[in-house]
């Protein structure tokens, strides 16, 4: 695994992938406001910090976190794989080679919080980290739930299934966060945002609080 400045995408590849994926996220905000262009900068930004610190290929997974979400830009509420052609067309106009186009699809697919087991890839690692942190900010339920709502067409109930259903067992297997340093500063707060979370999904079975949002509307 290459430790040196010099990765497997070049600076310059890098730089377009970015322009062209902001370039996206703006002119599609209204169809993104959970997954736009906030998002894909916090993202590349705490991957590119992990990357450096597991010691894997900081370009490929900078790269990876610009194009790991254009899914959305494809189809509404999908997985990745949905995202695989664009994100593949908008690699390969960079000039980066197709096996490293492979490589960051394929790494992308890896990181999935869906799917992802406790061995994947150092790359992925970086990526599945600050993609998962985002999830657990505190913030997030906060200031941005309402927004992956309105964006993916889904219920209250439909996310808090989610979340719990795909966060619990690698939260409680101990692979929540791959990086040490991430473990070790942010554990608290996904632990607590999975307890909110199974918190919300229990209050929705009280048929008061169903008619307590019913009142208040989406
Ligand atoms: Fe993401």
């Amino acid at each position: 695994m290459s430790t040196s400045t010099i990765g497997a995408v070049h600076p310059t590849a890098v730089k377009q992938v970015e322009q062209r994926v902001r370039a996206l996220c703006e002119r599609y905000a209204q169809k993104l406001p959970f997954h736009g262009w906030h998002h894909v900068s916090f993202v590349r930004d705490k991957a590119t910090e992990f990357a450096h610190l597991n010691g894997s290929d900081v370009s490929v997974v900078e790269t990876a976190a610009l194009v790991h979400d254009v899914n959305y830009l494809v189809r509404r509420n999908s997985t990745a794989a949905a995202g695989s052609g664009l994100r593949r067309t908008i690699l390969t106009d960079a000039h980066i080679s197709p096996e490293v186009t492979n490589w960051i699809d394929a790494l992308v697919d890896e990181a999935e919080m869906r799917t992802r087991h406790r061995d994947i890839s150092l790359e992925a690692q970086a990526l599945s980290d600050a993609d998962t942190l985002f999830k657990a900010l505190p913030v997030t339920p906060v200031v941005l739930a309402h927004k992956y709502l309105a964006e993916n067409g889904v219920t209250l109930r439909e996310l808090a299934n989610k979340i719990v259903g795909e966060q619990r067992n690698v939260h409680d297997e101990g692979f929540y966060f791959y990086s040490p340093e991430a473990a070790a500063n942010y554990s608290r707060w996904a632990t607590a945002n999975l307890e909110l979370w199974q918190c919300i999904k229990e209050s929705l079975d009280d048929p008061t609080v169903e008619r307590l949002l019913t009142a208040v509307g989406p």
